[in-house]
């Protein structure tokens, strides 16, 4: 065997994403009450959530606002180690990167925070985070559930799917992949030219944990939704029943995509308006040298493999209505200062 090879950091799975609302407690009711998700801690304006299935402190951040907006997405690295480890390599490329101190976001360890390049998105790194038990009256018997399942059954977030201007795409997704280690799975492209229209990556054995998409109406940093995970279609559909009678407006679905093969159902988030997926399904992958599959624009089978057709011409009306910032000052928690991780 030759020596060993100096190791690279990794990320291990999304995190949480931080969304601000106009209206939080009509947002705070639709995830905690409609879709079964845990409030396990509030700070001021700040709420802390997470699915039944999550042991770790919060996977959604809900925070008050004027507009709704992004502040950040961030990502669990795979040892504690690497927080530092990515700083540094950000650093090198001259990525301008900061530090977050611990509780920056509640029950959150450091974290570093930068803007992905070409892209325009803040992103969020971090290992150390809390693992607190349900209060008694929400707990499960089954070990492998933080709480017992409640509501329309979200048990984890699953994956951000991001949009930046298409000249950008191809630069943003290379970036994504050579300096995060995301691994293209799936996408979609203009073979003439070979022009990255989206791709859909990953760290895990998810078909994604990250897709990236060019924006219609030409604009960076834009989410276009954060999914969240329900166990199996019939949950889906009944969650869409269900929420038919709660007047929530569907934006697209339910429906099954023939890229990832998952279920989804798109909606808008009663209180702030960002989209949201509830998704269910999807292949895994566990080949080490997977060959990402190609999709042209022109075969409708990858967006849609049945139930309402996904109108890509008509995505810039399906965006969110997300002013995102490209910022690396956070909107919640405390000002951070700019250090060494
Ligand atoms: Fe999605």
């Amino acid at each position: 065997m030759t020596e060993s090879v100096a190791r690279r950091p990794e990320i291990a799975q999304c995190g949480a994403i931080a969304l601000g609302t106009p209206k939080l407690e009509t947002s705070l009711t639709f995830f905690r009450d409609t879709l079964g998700m845990e409030e396990v801690e509030r700070v001021g304006d700040t709420v802390y959530l997470r699915g039944y299935q999550e042991m770790k402190h919060h996977s959604l951040v809900l925070f008050a606002s004027e507009t709704p907006i992004v502040d950040s997405y961030s990502f669990r690295v795979k040892r504690p180690e690497d927080v530092e480890l990515f700083y540094n390599e950000l650093l090198a490329q001259e990525v301008e990167v900061v530090e977050l101190p611990a509780g920056q976001q509640a029950g959150r360890g450091t974290a570093i925070r930068f803007v992905v390049p070409h892209a325009g998105h803040s992103f969020e790194l971090y290992y150390d985070i809390d693992a607190p038990q349900a209060p008694e009256e929400i707990s499960s018997k089954l070990l492998s559930n933080s709480s017992r399942r409640r509501g329309l059954g979200v048990r984890r977030i699953d994956h951000y799917n991001i949009q930046t201007a298409p000249d950008n795409v191809g630069k943003a997704e290379g970036w994504l992949r050579e300096a995060l280690g995301f691994k293209r799975r799936e996408y979609v492209y203009v073979p003439e030219n070979d022009f990255l229209i989206a791709s859909w990556t990953s760290v895990t054995s998810q078909v994604h944990d990250l897709a990236i998409a060019m924006s219609l109406t030409n604009q960076n940093a834009q989410l276009h939704h954060v999914a969240f995970n329900l166990e199996n279609h019939s949950d889906l559909i009944v969650a869409a029943d269900t929420l038919r009678d709660h007047d929530v407006h569907f934006h697209c679905g339910p429906g099954k995509h023939g890229i990832g093969q998952a279920m989804y159902l798109y909606l808008e988030e009663p209180g702030s308006g960002h989209r949201i997926e509830l998704y269910s399904g999807n292949y895994h992958i566990f080949d080490p040298d997977w060959n990402a599959l190609g999709w042209t624009p022109t075969n409708p089978d990858g967006m849609t493999w049945f139930g309402q057709e996904l109108d890509v011409s008509q995505d810039g009306s399906m965006s969110s209505s997300t002013d995102s910032v490209s910022s690396l000052t956070p909107l919640i928690g405390q000002p951070q200062p700019v250090g060494q991780a």
